[in-house]
Parts: structure tokens; sequence; C-alpha cells
């Protein structure tokens, strides 16, 4: 290790994590807030010198960046930490971290049964992760706890190390301020916290500057973004708007209570670089339901809120979120699930299995629908979600599609992939080349999944 004194290196934490030449390797469950937190800390290991490798097994530290939305997301960690113990014995040097919202909320839980975690990382610290590697490198008693509640999470100019080199997450709200009866969110998060739309942006240009041309803005309840901060989302979008290279703006999670018409109104007129997608969880479609989930609207106001946002812009799609066999849900009560999924007529549905998690308010309440009629529901409303994808990509069939290209086709290397505006997935004839490039695409065909085509002139 380097003895070098701060005033000697201008980075001593960058030069000590170099010459260690740590190979790192992220794993993430949970939403698309944690693959955000997982891409900045990794970019910030990047930057102190960490190699980051492919494969779990070639690495000296492991991040496990963690969920506790459903007791399966935190049950796979459970397992996953049980199955490390040899492999800490058997390694030398190996390094566990486990970070995000079960760290935060189970931190106690995990020191207890999994000694053999060397770093425990909450919410809302994980920008000091590279520091608190080091301390564990250095000696101190493990695991190391660190889940105290700073107001802000500050990755300073980290650019995120990404899977994609075109597309990025960016959080522009941390937390959330809804007591949602079932949901953990708000005590693994906290209260909401905006960032400054001068922080956003300044983030938004080095990542155009590093390639990406598509921004996905992350929010609990993005219709909220900017409330305490003394602005609001539509402002945040025309300052994002003007920057040069940035083609794509997306935002995600809309709340029905909250979503505006002025919103709608703002996306027609921001058209060009703002997409014509939202994802806006209806939950249920009772509205016994929604009151016993704390969801402070009715069916009839989130019809309201699709109908304001297609009258503002025709061509926009809205996807959902559904929560089956909640506390009391009763058959008749599932049915205006149903319902509403096909008046609204979604493009694609996130279906969830009701989980009673700790420490929510939902807790009170009896998990009274069986698990089988709860697996009787999830596969019901997955099928009537399957059959309207199936008719709205369809529908795309003869159609033009400006697709952004990821890259070569998993499946088939003959094929490129791609996303269209409203967030469709295009597969069609091409080669690497084409990555990063927006091409227009006419559609030949649809599963009920994606779309499929050939380039114009083929
Ligand atoms: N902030 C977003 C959702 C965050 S959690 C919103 O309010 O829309 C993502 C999804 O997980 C939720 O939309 C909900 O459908 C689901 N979910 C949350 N808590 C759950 C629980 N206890 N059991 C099952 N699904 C849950
Ligand atoms: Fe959870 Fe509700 Fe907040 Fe979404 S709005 S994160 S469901 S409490
Ligand atoms: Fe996301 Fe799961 Fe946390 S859904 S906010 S990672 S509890």
């Amino acid at each position: 290790m380097s003895s070098r004194t701060p005033d000697q290196s201008p980075d001593p934490l960058a030069e000590r994590l170099a010459a260690a030449g740590l190979r790192a390797h992220v794993m993430t469950f949970g939403c698309q807030m944690n693959k955000y937190d997982s891409a900045m800390v990794a970019g910030a290991l990047q930057g102190q010198g960490a190699v980051f490798v492919d494969e779990a097994d070639d690495a000296d530290v492991l991040l496990i960046n963690t969920c506790s939305v459903r007791a399966h997301a935190e049950n796979r960690v459970y397992s996953l930490l049980g199955v490390l113990k040899r492999r800490k014995r058997r390694q030398p040097g190996f390094l566990i971290v486990v970070m995000g919202c079960m760290a935060q909320k189970e931190a106690k839980r995990i020191a207890e049964r999994f000694p053999h975690v060397d770093l425990i990382v909450g919410t809302r610290m994980l920008d000091e992760i590279p520091q608190l590697i080091e301390r564990v490198r250095e000696g101190v008693h493990t695991p190391l706890v660190a889940i105290d509640e700073k107001p802000d999470v500050t990755f300073g100019e980290t650019i995120a190390r990404r899977d994609s080199p075109f597309h990025a997450f960016l959080a522009v709200a941390r937390g959330c301020n809804k007591r949602c009866t079932y949901c953990v969110v708000p005590y693994t998060r906290g209260p909401e916290a905006s960032r400054s739309i001068d922080a956003i942006c300044d983030e938004a240009r080095r990542l155009v500057d590093d390639g990406v041309s598509e921004l996905m803005l992350l929010g609990q309840t993005i219709d909220t973004y900017g409330r305490d901060i003394g602005t609001d989302l539509g402002s945040l979008l025309k300052a994002l708007h003007p920057i040069p290279g940035l083609r794509r703006i997306r935002y995600v999670t809309n709340h029905p209570e909250e979503c505006r018409e002025d919103l709608f109104k703002e996306m027609h007129d921001l058209g060009d670089k703002v997409m014509p997608f939202i994802h806006m969880p209806a939950q249920s479609g009772a509205d016994r339901i929604l009151r016993r989930m704390g969801r402070r609207y009715t069916r009839a106001r989130y019809m309201e809120v699709v109908e304001a946002a297609r009258r503002n812009c025709p061509e926009i799609e809205i996807a959902s979120d559904w929560i089956v066999g909640f506390s009391g849900e009763t058959d008749e009560e599932f049915r205006q699930s149903v319902s509403l999924l096909e008046e609204v007529g979604c493009s694609f549905s996130y279906i969830f299995k009701y989980s009673v998690r700790e420490g929510t308010p939902a807790m009170r309440l009896p998990d009274d629908v069986p698990q089988d009629v709860k697996e009787a529901r999830h596969r019901e409303l997955s099928s009537v979600q399957e059959r309207i994808s199936l008719e709205k990509n369809r529908a795309r069939i003869g159609k033009v599609e400006e697709v952004l290209v990821e890259g070569v086709s998993k499946l088939d290397a003959t094929r490129v992939t791609g996303r269209s505006r409203q967030f469709r997935l295009v597969h069609f004839p091409g080669g690497p080349d084409l990555a990063g490039q927006y091409v227009q695409v006419r559609v030949t065909d649809a599963t009920n999944l994606a779309l499929l085509g050939k380039t114009e002139g083929d």
C-alpha cells in the first residue's frame, strides 16, 4: 500500500485503490433507481482505479445492491449471502459489500446472520463507498455498517459506469413522501429530496459527452419533482431540452394523484425530445382497494388522467403496475383491475402478487387472499396484458418507427435491437455498426413483447 500523504498526491484514495488493482463486480436487485445507484457507485470506484469484471467469480470486491420491495427480492439476497460464506473462507481478501434498500432496512439482521459480510451501506451513504472500502481494507472491525441518513447523496462529477453506452438513468429526486400502505420505499429511501436543475443538467451534459443520447429521469413520484426546492418537472424538461446531442428524454414514475394536464401539454410542446410514453401505476381498478392501499385517487380520476394524456399527446403510450391479492381484495374487485387494464389499454404492465412488508401500515391488515388465488389472479391479469400488448403491437405493422439501436440482438447475431419512441422493443436485420444510431424501421410483424421490422429501402 502507498505511504504517500495527501500533500504529495492529489487523491491518495484513488492511488491506494488503483495500487491494489481491485477487481470489482456489482449485482443489482430492484428498480431503475437501484440500477442508477449501482452505475454511480461503479463509476466512482472505477474513477478510483478499480477494474470491473464481467463474472462475479473473478471479483475481489462483490457489491450487492439490494431491494426490499417484496419478500422474494430479499430472500434472493439472503440465499446469495449464505452461498458466499464458503467463498469468503476460501478466497483471502475477498470483500462483500451489501448496499441499498435492504441494507438500510435490515442492517442489524444482516450483520448478525452473515458476519462474513464486510460492509453494509444504506441508501444515503452510497457516495461514501470508496472511502468505506478503504477503511475495511485497512482492517477496521467488520461488518462495517454505514446507514446514517445524510440529507444528500452526492457523486460529484462521477460518470455512471452503465450497461449501455447510449442510454442512461439519471436520478432527479430521491425518496418518497407518499405512504402507500403496502410499500417499504418511504422507509428505505426516506423523504423526497429533489436535486437542483443545475446539478441535473450538469450530469446530463457529462453523460452526453460520454456518448449518451437518451436519458431516463428517475423519481418515485416524478410529478412532484421540485416541490421542495421551488421548481417543477416542466421547468426541468425545458432546461434539459436544449442540450446538444441529447435526443430523447423519458421520465418515470408518474403518480395518478399528482399527474397534471399541464405536464402533457409540455410533453407535447417538447415532443421532438420528450418521448410519448409514461409509466403510471394504477395498482388496482377498485376504489375500495385503492383506499386501503392509501392511493389517494379513484378509478375515475385515473381514467381522467389517461384521457388528458391522450388529448394532449395523441401518440402517448401508458404502462402500469398492478398488485393482485392485496388485503381484502374480492374476486369482484380483482375483476375491476382487469376491466381498468382493458379500458386503459396499457402497452405493458408489471404485475405483482401482494407481499406483506414489515414496518408498513398494511402489516396491520390481514394478508387474507390465499397464495393460490394470488397466483391465479396474477396469471389472469398477465394474460390479459399479453393479449392487449399483442393487439397494440400488431396495430403498428406497416408503420415506420424511429429506433435507437442498442446493439446486436442477444438471440440472433444477424439482427439488432433497440427501442421505439414509445418504448417498444424493436428487432430488425443489421450489424454492430448500427449501435447508437437512430434508424427508421418499417414494422413488418409483431409479438406481444416486440416489433419486428426492416430498414426502409431493404
Ligand atoms: N414509486 C412507484 C413504485 C415503486 S415500487 C409508484 O408509486 O408507482 C414498484 C412497484 O412495486 C409498485 O408500483 C407496486 O406495484 C409494487 N409493490 C410495491 N410494494 C409492494 C408489495 N408490498 N407487494 C407487491 N408489490 C409491491
Ligand atoms: Fe411506494 Fe407509493 Fe411511494 Fe410509490 S408512491 S414509492 S408505491 S409509497
Ligand atoms: Fe427500488 Fe426496491 Fe428500493 S424497488 S427503491 S430497490 S426497495
